[in-house]
């Protein structure tokens, strides 16, 4: 099952993907992950996204195509995979359409996550991530874990994004609107869109993602 997550930031791509993930036995690929882990381990990929990412602004389409492509072609994706932050611009959906025509793969849904901006903020202010693996997402209000700062699934530790800043956010949100939405009008074309309502609790969205999945309800 080859499956793309789309949504604001805070709409829950995160949480969900690793969900799915899980359930469909396929790799959850978040760019946004993959940046942060480029980071965390100094490298040059990683000082360059960081300056995008500060700003929330979109990582060049050079830099972040050629990471997605790398990474779906490894042997555990070979069955699917769960993509949550990438494609995020039109130019990015069309390298990805590319890249799986070559290779013979079709997707088969894109979710799209909605969620009022009110609650985009809310989730985004009290949101805790893992240090030690970044699928391990927490709310201090809506999940919190049992031991604050400390992650209750691998005992790392929790921290705040950079970016999860008031301006910052604003910035995503916006960049999310004018960059990232248009790609739903492209895989609509394609008949793969499947609007998930993702208000609710964890359990509810992700009931309703597998229902809305081909082959499954
Ligand atoms: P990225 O890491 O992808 O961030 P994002 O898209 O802004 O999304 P978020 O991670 O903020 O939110 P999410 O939807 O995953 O929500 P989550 O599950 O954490 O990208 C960061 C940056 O990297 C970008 O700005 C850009 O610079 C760069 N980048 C990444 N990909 C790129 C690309 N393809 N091209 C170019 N640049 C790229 O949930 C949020 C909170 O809500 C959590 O605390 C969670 O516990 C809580 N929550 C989740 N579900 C629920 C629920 N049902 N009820 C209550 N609380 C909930
Ligand atoms: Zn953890």
């Amino acid at each position: 099952m080859r499956i793309v997550l789309v949504g604001p930031p805070g709409a829950g791509k995160g949480t969900q993907a690793a969900l799915l993930a899980q359930r469909l036995g396929v790799p959850h690929i978040s760019t946004g992950d993959l940046f942060r882990a480029h980071l965390s381990q100094g490298t040059e990929l990683g000082l360059k996204a960081k300056a995008f990412m500060d700003e929330g602004r979109l990582v060049p389409d050079e830099i972040t195509v050629g990471m997605a492509a790398e990474r779906m072609a490894r042997p555990d994706a070979s069955e699917g995979f769960v993509l949550d932050g990438f494609p995020r611009n039109i130019a990015q959906a069309e390298a990805l359409d590319t890249l799986l025509r070559e290779t013979s793969r079709k997707l088969d849904a894109v979710l799209d996550l909605e969620v009022p901006e009110d609650e985009v903020v809310r989730r985004i202010a009290g949101r805790r991530l893992c240090r030690a693996d970044s699928s391990h997402i927490f709310h201090a209000q809506y999940n919190p874990p049992e031991t604050d700062g400390v992650c209750d699934i691998c005992g790392g530790e929790l921290y705040q994004r950079d970016d999860d800043r008031e301006e910052t956010v604003r910035k995503r949100l916006e960049v999310y609107r004018e960059e990232t939405e248009p790609i739903i009008g492209h895989y609509r074309e394609q008949g793969l869109v499947h609007t998930i309502l993702a208000l609710g609790g964890v359990a509810e969205v992700t009931g309703r993602a597998l229902a809305a999945l081909p082959g499954h309800d």
